[in-house]
């Protein structure tokens, strides 16, 4: 399987390792098994969005718009950065601010997990929870997200992987293969 690597101020001794993709990548799926394998605590972003605010994502977006929802990603994601010893899944749209992508990249590793249009389509064809995905031409809008995010995932990962023809564990093992992760586990 493909990894890319944009080693260019890659962290040395990342102290926490963080994932970015669209919406259904398996961010979430991965980052559990990541976290377990380099015992590191696993931090879902929107989970924690939606525990401290007592609301769902939907909700946010209902009642603050996305910039509402934006604005509370980027202060709790400037937060969560910081920690050490965390795997930390991001909401897909994450990188499109730029104080989110600096955050990112410079706090620790940084690995995208990369998904065709196709699968993510798949993926959340029955899905309720994600306001950017109802109504509409889903596919439509998919391959739209995916082309303004794209090169923002690659200029702000250290590593890409091709997710979704793969399982989930053999993912891991790979992005832990890649990763320098003697170095990740020393530093936590
Ligand atoms: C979003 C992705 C979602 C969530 C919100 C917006 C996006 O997270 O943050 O619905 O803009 O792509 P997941 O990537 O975990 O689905």
């Amino acid at each position: 399987m493909a990894c890319t690597r944009n080693l260019a101020r890659m962290p040395t001794a990342p102290g926490s390792l963080f994932l970015i993709g669209m919406m259904a990548a398996g961010k979430s799926t991965v980052g559990r098994l990541l976290a377990r394998a380099l015992e590191f605590e696993f931090v879902d972003c929107d989970r924690e969005l939606e525990q401290r605010s007592g609301v769902p994502i939907a909700t946010i977006f209902d009642v603050e718009g996305e910039d509402g929802f934006r604005r509370r990603e980027a202060a709790l994601l400037d937060e969560l950065t910081l920690r050490r010893g965390i795997v930390l899944a991001t909401g897909g749209g994450a990188v499109m601010r730029e104080d989110n992508r600096e955050h990112l990249r410079g706090r620790g590793l940084v690995v995208y997990l990369q998904t065709s249009v196709d699968e993510i389509a798949r993926r959340t064809r029955n899905d309720k929870a994600r306001p950017l995905l109802q109504g509409g031409d889903t596919r439509a809008r998919i391959e739209q997200l995916i082309s303004a995010r794209a090169p923002l995932y690659l200029q702000t990962a250290h590593l890409t992987f091709m997710s979704g023809a793969t399982s989930p564990k053999k993912l891991v093992r790979r992005i832990l293969d890649s990763a320098q992760v003697g170095a990740m586990t020393s530093a936590a």
